[in-house]
């Protein structure tokens, strides 16, 4: 990675495309996923390197439980394998795993895996890794209203002190900064129920490049066009 000018302290990627990586080379799904999570480790060590402080990714999202049984299977295996295979590679590189989303509807394995890795990484400062799993913006978005209204028939907040600061901290990305650039894979454009809120002003930038298949020059070709940007927040140059 040879630039660090204007990088990004916060990339979140949607990555898509692992089922057709596998089908068009005849493979099961899951092999796809398997593959996937090569390419996740490739962009840990890629982002940590050319200084990306918060990588957020979307492994799972709350629509995916309604994938075949066998599918969700695989990638729930693949969650606890990953975890159990990179926990010590992770800690020692500094990197601090979080996990984003709705906990409740992992099996005792899983959430196992997660309070694990989360443990053992959480003295990491060479990057904060997220992982969304069971998550949906459009949920997160409902729970920090709930949250919010419940405060403010206990009395504990007055309607007037709702602004954008609390409704970000009532957030599940409660002391993350907002992503500045959103990366989608294999030629979708959408952001699918995906930080919704706090992708606000983030740059947006998709690549057809099938998931598997991203590797430190795609990272570096995203990275660029973030740097080639000229973020206004709605203001005038
Ligand atoms: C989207 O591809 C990808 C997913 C739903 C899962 C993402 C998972 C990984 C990258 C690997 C594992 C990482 C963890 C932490 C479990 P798709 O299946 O929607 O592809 P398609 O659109 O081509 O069918």
């Amino acid at each position: 990675m040879s630039t660090r000018a204007n990088i990004p302290q916060h990339v979140a990627i949607i990555m898509d495309g692992n089922g057709r990586w596998a089908k068009l080379r005849g493979k099961e799904r899951s092999e796809g996923h398997v593959a996937g999570m090569e390419a996740l480790r490739r962009t840990i060590q890629n982002a940590a390197e050319a200084g990306v402080k918060y990588l957020t990714v979307y492994a799972f999202s709350t629509e995916n439980w309604g994938r075949p049984k066998q599918e969700v299977e695989a990638l729930m295996a693949l969650i606890c394998r990953g975890v159990e295979l990179e926990a010590d590679n992770l800690r020692e590189a500094g990197v601090r795993v979080k996990v984003m989303g709705r906990r409740e509807n992992f099996s005792a394995e899983v959430a196992e895996a997660i309070r694990s890795i989360e443990e053992q990484t959480a003295a990491g400062e060479q990057l904060t890794l997220i992982l969304a799993l069971d998550y949906s913006s459009r949920s997160e978005i409902c729970d920090a209203v709930r949250d919010i209204a419940r405060r403010v028939q206990q009395g504990e907040l007055a309607v007037e002190q709702i602004d954008e600061h609390l409704i970000s901290e009532s957030l599940l990305s409660a002391g993350v900064p907002d992503p500045d650039l959103v990366i989608r894979t294999s030629g979708e454009y959408r952001l699918s129920n995906f930080l919704l809120w706090q992708a606000s002003y983030a740059e947006l930038y998709f690549t057809d490049v099938l998931w598997p298949d991203f590797d430190g020059e795609e990272l570096q070709r995203a990275l660029e066009a973030y740097a080639a940007r000229e973020r206004r927040y709605g203001l005038v140059k």
